[in-house]
């Protein structure tokens, strides 16, 4: 089957500065998990919003980025507006900074429909309500007209999921969807993601720091360093024969491996080109040897 996201040779730099993406390539099955993680700086966000088509003016993108088989580097502003929201959708880490203050919870997910569908009002309203109800806001109804600080912050980062998923996407990408939010709360929106992956087979794209949301949600995991894309396992192989010494260096300096809530770690190895070349070479060799 061909994948949903299918990002090649995708390079990103910032005005005259360093590419802050080099050279990555990953694949994203329907109905796959994919995480994504790597220190500060790494370049995750900016493959993120590559791939939204949310990059600066001032960033030059290389490569392809196919989205159900369709090219989108290139595509114009417009056409990327009518694909976000209505194929893919971006959640981020801060809920309450992608909610109006000043409106109602259930408005703005029923105003994120009616820019997609020419549906009337109440049918909006009703799908509105419907989504607060699937992403588990008790009483959606009567909670429909609250603003966003009517809800805490676990609950504000539902809404923003049920505005993500307003349209149907068919790749969802989260940004670091948790790291605001307590361990519990945490807990119960991975579950949330995980569940609409098995009853809509929405493919997810799952930034993070933490190893622990890897280990109870990922499928596959990728790791970055530096805009590189150093290794791609699945979730059970990364954690248990990494083949990158980068990857082996970062778990070993998390021990306990997928403790939840533990930020991935700087590795206090300065990794130079030359270093990391020996180590690609390295993960290619034993790769090879199965
Ligand atoms: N709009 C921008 N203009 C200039 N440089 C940028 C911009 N956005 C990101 N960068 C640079 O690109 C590199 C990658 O940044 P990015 O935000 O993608 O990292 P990240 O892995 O998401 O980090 P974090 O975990 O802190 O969110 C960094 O060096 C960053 O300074
Ligand atoms: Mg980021």
């Amino acid at each position: 089957m061909s994948p949903v996201l299918d990002i090649a040779q995708a390079g990103v730099r910032f005005g005259t500065g360093p590419a802050a993406v080099k050279d990555v390539s990953l694949r994203v099955a329907q109905g796959e998990i994919f995480g994504l993680v790597g220190e500060s700086g790494s370049g995750k966000s900016t493959i993120a919003n590559a791939v939204m088509g949310l990059l600066p003016a001032t960033a030059r993108l290389d490569g392809s980025i196919r989205l159900n088989g369709e090219e989108l580097v290139g595509l114009s502003e417009s056409a990327l507006r009518v694909r976000r929201g209505d194929e893919m959708a971006m959640i981020f880490q801060d809920a309450s900074a992608s909610l109006d203050p000043t409106w109602s919870v259930g408005d703005q997910i029923a105003e994120t429909i009616r820019a997609h569908r020419p549906v009337s009002r109440a049918e909006a309203r009703a799908r509105a309500i419907a989504l607060m109800g699937e992403v588990g806001i008790a009483d959606a109804a009567r909670r429909y007209r609250d603003v966003p600080h009517r809800f805490s912050g676990g609950m504000r980062q539902r809404i923003v999921i049920a505005a993500a998923l307003a349209n149907h996407p068919k790749l969802l990408i989260a940004d670091e969807p948790t790291t605001a939010l307590d361990v519990t709360i945490q807990a119960q929106i991975l579950e949330l993601i995980d569940r609409l992956r098995r009853d809509h087979g929405t493919t997810v794209l799952l930034i993070t720091h933490d190893l622990g949301v890897v280990g109870q949600v990922c499928d596959r995991v990728g790791v970055m360093y530096r805009g590189e894309l150093l290794e791609v396992a699945t979730t059970e192989d990364l954690f248990t024969r990494p083949a990158h010494p980068y990857t082996r260096a970062l778990l070993a300096a998390n021990p306990a491996g997928a403790v939840r809530g533990s930020r991935l770690p700087v590795i206090p190895q300065e990794w130079s080109t030359e270093s990391l070349d020996a180590a690609n070479a390295a993960r290619d060799r034993r790769a090879a040897h199965g």
